[in-house]
């Protein structure tokens, strides 16, 4: 049976941190900054690479607010930001990942851009069990595998938004992906950076996704046809389901970038109408009005 249909087993899992100590972080974004925080703050040694060095200041900077805000609100001591902050690295050269045990890309949901990557790192990184994943929303994980000579040692870890808070991580192996690399992501996920794993199968939306896609293009199309004013449809979902955000926010939070591309992605796999990302989604994205990260989505900030 293909490792990917054996989604409901659950394996021991041992020395995992004796198994992956060096970590590599694609992309310092809003997922590869928290990745390479949650990383650091499990102990694990986290390289960080960016396209420019602008672009790796600007990740850096993000790490650095994020752990002075954690120590700030007193969830990690001013001792273990610091500590965090030294097992950090960063690079513009992914030929720096060459000692690596695992690496984790994260960056744009683009697939060329992501093909690309996968095939320097099986060029570029030595140990012959290295695991190579990605954060992926959409991009089919069996893509990424072939493009490079280890298939089996390609898998999707997803993380949510925002890394160091949410505890689910999704596991997505391709159907080339060893029951052996599973395992390792599986063991290093929960027992080293102390997340919840759930697995699915590499299909586009995974479990999450699936689910709350279409919700949040249900909540755009209604502001779109101005049934309700974009508080009073957060509002109804926040005080009248107990949701923390509602879905313009949290469509916001996300990235209206990411937002439609992963709809693109399950729409072309599944060609569901509910799926299809509507035109002011599809406007707001070419106007750079990507939410939070630009500073404009369906709400301003600042
Ligand atoms: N935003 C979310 O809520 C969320 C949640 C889970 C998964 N994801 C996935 O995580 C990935 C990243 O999303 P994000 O929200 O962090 O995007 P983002 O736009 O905030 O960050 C992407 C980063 O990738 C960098 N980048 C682009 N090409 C690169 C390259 N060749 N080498 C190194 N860095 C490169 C960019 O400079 C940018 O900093 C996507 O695949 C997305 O689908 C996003």
């Amino acid at each position: 049976m293909p490792a990917e249909l054996l989604i409901s087993e659950r394996h021991d899992v041992t020395d995992s941190m004796a198994d992956v100590q060096r970590v590599g972080v694609v992309g310092c974004g809003q997922m590869g900054a928290g990745i390479a925080e949650v990383c650091a703050r499990s102990g694990l040694e986290v390289k960080v690479a960016e396209t420019t060095g602008e672009a790796l200041e600007i990740g850096r900077t993000r790490l650095y607010n994020s752990l002075s805000k954690a120590a700030e609100r007193g969830k990690i001591t001013a001792e273990e930001r610091d500590e965090t902050l030294a097992r950090l690295s960063f690079t513009t050269d992914l030929g720096e990942f060459a000692d690596r045990d695992l690496v984790i890309e994260a960056v744009v949901e683009n697939e060329s851009i992501k093909t690309e990557i996968f095939q320097v790192l099986d060029q570029v990184v030595t140990r012959p069990d290295a695991i190579l994943a990605s954060n992926t929303s959409s991009i089919p994980l069996v893509k990424l595998a072939v493009a490079t000579s280890r298939p089996d040692q390609v898998i999707g870890i997803h993380f949510f938004n925002p890394a160091p808070v949410q505890k689910l991580v999704e596991l997505i192996p391709a159907l080339t992906t060893s029951e052996e690399t599973i395992k390792r992501a599986e063991g290093v996920v929960q027992n080293v950076l102390g997340k919840h794993a759930i697995r699915a199968q590499d299909r586009s939306g995974f479990v999450v996704n699936a689910l709350l896609i279409p919700y949040l293009l249900s909540a755009i199309r209604m502001f779109e046809s101005g049934i309700a004013s974009r508080e009073d449809i957060d509002n109804g979902m926040e005080m009248g389901c107990a949701h923390p955000m509602g879905p313009l926010k949290l469509a916001d939070l996300i990235g209206l970038d990411t937002v439609a591309s992963v709809a693109d992605s399950m729409y072309d796999e599944y060609k569901e109408p509910l799926y299809a990302a509507p035109p002011l989604l599809q406007r707001m994205v070419d106007a750079g009005r990507l939410g939070r990260k630009t500073g404009s989505g369906f709400y301003p900030y600042s």
